[in-house]
């Protein structure tokens, strides 16, 4: 028997987090790995070289997160600057999921869609400027017809706006150049039916596969935007791209966001998401049926990540 292992776990709550835990935990116990959960690094102290956190579980004792074998972070809706910037350093002294490093990238569409060109992946045509160059995006915008202004670290669709024609740009410019960013980020407008694919990935291997499709006139497929999901089956080249995608990034645990181009006739990826959700009670009821499947993915990643040499 190899020694005894512990790992620390902050994962969401709500729609359905805390079942998800409940079974990873036993996942985990099966394999002869001890979870303490609600470890929120919001909590947290830095002292010299430990990290400290209460549990949420258990007030009263202190736990050096930075002795545990390994750090599981999956709480999308709650992360915060500091609880990243404990994260980053965590990463350098044992082994996170998702690594910091990939999950910082990912956090980024820019970083991400750069990277992903560079070694080979489609993504939309997009480009990138400092904001004193503003009329970049005029002269884009005559090649591209309409194009979407993205936040680089949105999430949900949130603040993304597609813009129709030179007026709407120049309308929004004045806006833009107010908001004090730093660059302008703008992407092609890919032509597609307004539905996606997304494709879950742990290790390297294919989870699951899902569709959402963008409610009444909008052409975002984000739940939070009005889509929905609904059942749909895969072909070998939107799960060979999610897995390239997830591999290029470096994510252990990914969901890749893949739409239709129309025009070219390829699968583009439009990102990756370094927390997908597992499927909510609801969706569950629907018919995604892949959250056993992807918590006992996760439990062997963790075994393998924290396995220790026999002395
Ligand atoms: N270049 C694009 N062309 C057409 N639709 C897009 C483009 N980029 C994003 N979308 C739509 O907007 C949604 C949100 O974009 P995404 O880049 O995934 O950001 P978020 O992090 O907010 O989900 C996508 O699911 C897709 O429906
Ligand atoms: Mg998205």
């Amino acid at each position: 028997m190899g020694k005894d292992r512990t790992v620390g776990m902050w994962l969401y709550q709500n729609g359905g987090g805390e079942k998800i835990q409940k079974k990873l935990v036993k996942e985990l116990r099966a394999r002869e790995i001890e979870t303490i959960t609600g470890l929120n690094l919001r909590n947290a102290i830095a002292q010299n070289g430990n990290i400290i956190c209460q549990s949420d579980c258990n007030k009263k004792k202190n736990i050096k997160v930075n002795k545990l074998d390994l750090f599981f972070s999956y709480n999308a809706g709650e992360q915060t600057q500091y609880q990243m910037y404990l994260y980053k350093a965590l990463n350098k002294v044992l082994p996170t999921i998702n690594n910091f490093d990939a999950f910082e990238l990912t956090e980024d569409k820019f970083q991400t869609s750069f990277l992903l060109r560079n070694k080979g992946v489609a993504t939309p045509d997009y480009k990138l400027c400092h904001r004193d160059d503003g009329h970049q995006l005029s002269k884009i915008m005559k090649k591209w017809d309409k194009m979407v202004y993205k936040p680089t670290d949105g999430w949900g669709g949130v603040g993304l706006t597609k813009i129709e024609n030179e007026a709407t740009l120049d309308m929004l410019l004045p806006f833009l150049n107010q908001m004090d960013l730093r660059f302008f980020y703008v992407e092609k407008f890919i032509d597609y039916d307004n539905t996606d694919f997304r494709v879950d990935i742990v290790d390297g291997k294919f989870v699951s596969c899902y569709g959402r499709k963008a409610g009444g006139k909008d052409w975002r497929t984000n739940i939070s935007s009005g889509g929905s999901v609904f059942l749909r089956e895969p072909n070998d080249a939107v799960v060979d791209l999610a897995i390239k995608a997830a591999q290029i990034t470096g994510l252990e645990i990914a969901g890749v966001d893949i739409i239709y181009d129309r025009k070219k006739e390829e699968y583009v990826v439009l990102e990756v998401n370094g927390i997908p959700a597992f499927a909510t009670p609801d969706q569950e009821k629907a018919g995604l049926s892949f959250n056993d499947k992807k918590i006992e993915l996760i439990a062997n990643l963790i075994d393998k990540q924290t396995k220790k040499e026999e002395k």
